[in-house]
């Protein structure tokens, strides 16, 4: 049913086989696991996009999100809804200083041409900016190029990390030197990062289950914070050890403390700091 009044009144509760249905898609399709806690979440995501199509029926619109490829589009836009795309500049600030050190060391390396840097899950940019502000002053007085590659799931979201613009809120906590160098400001309350940083960032859709399809390899940084926490734990792995294999030997992993207990892999070693978690791939005898 299609109904004027009811865009503007509350949508009934979902029900449990429902839920159960729209959770298990979303975990199929992203990873993303909803616990019963975030019942809420998930039927506030969902019923803010049936809202806006003036629908009222849970199972309807499942059936139309659900349908491949028809419901394509569908679930482009309702993906961006359902996933938790929380992020802010030098987010966590143990892991960027050990991106510095890495970078510090790459400088003084004779012989080498580029950097290539991966920001995974990277949501609306502040993510990858960060990492290629840092490599731009690490690396600046060297002839190292360096190039971010910084891919997520949701297509608005990416629309939004290529627009580079902020709120002063967002920078709130970025140093007055980089507000400067790297940020122009569009009018009282927004600013946009500048075009030098802003070239050196790719952006493109890739979903983490669907990693076979993407052509990153001989990465010497892969940044991948706070995704894997959505995912089942041995689902983490299995990305995990698919990241390993698009390292470069000598390259740097840098997850989110805590988001993975007890994974080892034969070619990377945990590097020794306490504050973070990171590997480092072992360089071939
Ligand atoms: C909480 S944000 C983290 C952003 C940033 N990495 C940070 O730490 O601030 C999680 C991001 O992961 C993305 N995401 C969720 N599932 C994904 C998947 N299967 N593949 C790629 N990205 C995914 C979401 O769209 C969201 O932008």
């Amino acid at each position: 049913m299609m109904t004027k009044e009811w865009s503007i009144q509350p949508l009934p509760e979902m029900d449990q086989d429902q839920f159960a249905q729209w959770r298990t898609l979303l975990e199929d399709r992203t990873g993303m696991r909803i616990t019963e806690q975030r019942k809420v979440f998930l039927q506030t995501g969902v019923g803010a996009r049936m809202r806006e199509l003036g629908l009222n029926d849970y199972q309807n619109y499942y059936e139309r999100v659900a349908e491949n490829p028809p419901g394509a589009m569908e679930w482009a836009l309702l993906v961006d809804r359902l996933t938790v795309q929380e992020t802010s500049f030098f987010r966590h600030p143990a892991s960027y200083d050990l991106v510095q050190k890495f970078f510090r060391e790459k400088a003084k390396q004779k012989n080498r041409s580029a950097i290539e840097i991966w920001s995974v899950g990277c949501s609306t940019g502040e993510e990858p900016y960060s990492l290629a502000m840092l490599a731009q002053e690490e690396l600046e007085k060297t002839d190292c190029y360096f190039g971010v590659t910084a891919t997520d799931i949701s297509a608005p979201a990416l629309t939004r990390a290529r627009q580079a613009t902020y709120s002063g809120r967002k920078l709130e906590f970025i140093s007055m030197k980089r507000l400067n160098d790297f940020f122009v400001p569009l009018d009282e309350s927004r600013y946009q990062v500048v075009n030098e940083l802003r070239d050196r960032v790719c952006f493109s859709q890739v979903n983490v289950l669907e990693l076979a399809k993407s052509p990153m390899y001989g990465m010497d940084l892969i940044y991948c914070q706070n995704l894997l926490i959505y995912f089942r734990r041995w689902r983490r792995k299995e990305i995990l050890n698919l990241l390993v294999e698009r390292l470069a030997p000598g390259g740097l992993l840098v997850i989110g403390l805590g988001e993975v207990v007890d994974w080892i892999h034969p070619d990377v070693e945990r590097v020794d700091d306490s504050d973070t978690l990171a590997f480092r791939k072992r360089v071939g005898e």
